[in-house]
């Protein structure tokens, strides 16, 4: 099953566009499920009916569903969250134990637990989720960086220590300490289902990000950034959609400086990602209901199927180059100065800007220090010692 994100800043077009490329899919014969997992759902404003958390037929061969996130983070997770907020009191300067407590990401990671579900499903060939603002979508792809952190250092050896000591640490006062087996079983599970989520968000032949954007300078800006994290998480955008473009016969007159400006915006938006670009045009009218929807569809994709796979990029590789390993990462209009690299264990810790990403190395070069950084031709590469 094809799985395909739309994300973007926020208001740029996402909703409308992801419910264009599901009903573009369906006209090519695909059986499609619409997902959202943005908490401001937005799928029946768009589409003029109600929609809701039980999926809904919208269109021939078209499901939609919005996800109840928030409904579904059931009591198990508010134990781990109540006993994180007692390891908290604990040890106040551990970051890790912090991130756990707001729970970055965890609400849209519940709400991508249905892409799982469609999957399982087995009767779709695409899902398209309608996601948060890109902001909330990178955090999401942090979480199982952090929880993996978080379960190989501190929890596994509280779990193996748990049972010998829970006596002891009780008698001690260190009890707070020692989680319940329960708060075990919830994390486990947890863990469980971040790891398939993101099996599916990282497999680049399955799931493609489509970066929705609008030629206007911040939204050029952000969506570039956006576009290195999701590769520096190991997300593979094969597409940025241009919604809103001001139509020629609109492009003289009054809003000739406005064309102009959109022009040199669209030259920026051709050279900053190396991913085949569609275009939408700025509608009359907000398109709302199935059939502007569609039409918005044919304007964007013209011929070309939705569902396909754009761009065979594979933001995170590693490759051997004249006898050395290299690490490489497709990283855009990022500078090296930008860029920190570190090993830790048989981890890589990469910082890029605002994002962080640990990345487990490969058994060929684990241990192994990194013998090089560079960047060039917006490719990151780490090359490791021989
Ligand atoms: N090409 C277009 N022409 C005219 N109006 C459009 C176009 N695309 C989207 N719109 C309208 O712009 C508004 C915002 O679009 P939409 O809700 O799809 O954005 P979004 O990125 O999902 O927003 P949010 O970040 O709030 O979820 C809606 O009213 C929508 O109907
Ligand atoms: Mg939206």
């Amino acid at each position: 099953m094809r799985v395909l994100l739309h994300t973007g800043k926020g208001g740029v077009g996402k909703t409308s566009l992801a419910l264009a490329s599901a009903l573009g899919a369906a006209a090519h014969g695909h059986r499609v499920f619409v997902l959202s997992t943005d908490s401001a759902h937005s799928l029946g404003d768009a589409l003029g009916r109600p929609v809701g958390p039980q999926p809904v037929e919208i269109a021939p061969g078209v499901l939609a569903q919005e996800v109840a996130a928030l409904a579904e983070l059931d009591r198990a997770w508010s134990e781990i969250q109540e006993f994180f907020a007692q390891l908290l009191r604990g040890a106040e300067d551990e970051l890790a134990f912090e991130e756990l407590l707001v729970f970055p990401g965890l609400e849209e990671l519940v709400a991508l637990r249905a892409v799982r579900d469609v999957e399982r499903r087995g009767d779709c060939d695409v899902c398209v989720v309608d996601c948060a603002p890109t902001g909330s979508t990178l955090r999401l792809l942090r979480l199982p960086d952090v929880l993996r952190i978080f379960m190989g250092s501190v929890f596994a050896t509280k779990r193996r220590a748990s049972k010998l000591l829970k006596p002891v640490a009780d008698r001690v006062g260190l009890g707070r300490f020692v989680a319940p087996d329960d708060v075990f079983e919830a994390f486990e599970r947890l863990y469980g289902d971040v790891e398939d989520v993101r099996q599916i968000l990282l497999d680049e032949d399955r799931t493609s990000a489509r970066l929705v954007v609008n030629p206007a300078r911040v939204v050029v800006e952000e969506t570039r950034r956006s576009f290195a994290y999701l590769s520096l998480y190991g997300v593979a955008t094969d597409a940025v959609l241009v919604n809103r473009v001001l139509p020629a016969e609109a492009a003289r007159g009054y809003f000739a400086t406005w064309a102009a400006r959109e022009r040199r915006e669209l030259d920026e938006i051709a050279e900053s990602f190396p991913v085949p670009r569609f275009q939408a045009p700025l509608l009359a009218r907000e398109p709302i209901g199935i059939e502007a929807l569609s039409a918005l569809a044919r304007a964007l994709y013209a011929e070309e199927d939705p569902a396909r796979r754009f761009a065979d990029t594979r933001p995170i590789r590693l490759v051997k180059r004249d006898g050395r390993t290299l690490l490489e990462i497709e990283l855009r209009h990022t500078s090296v100065t930008d860029v920190d690299v570190s090993t830790r264990g048989d981890e890589l810790m990469v910082r890029v800007g605002g994002a962080q990403r640990c990345i487990a190395l490969p058994g060929s070069v684990t241990g192994r220090a990194v013998e090089s950084v560079q960047i060039d031709a917006g490719v990151l590469a780490i090359g490791f010692a021989s």
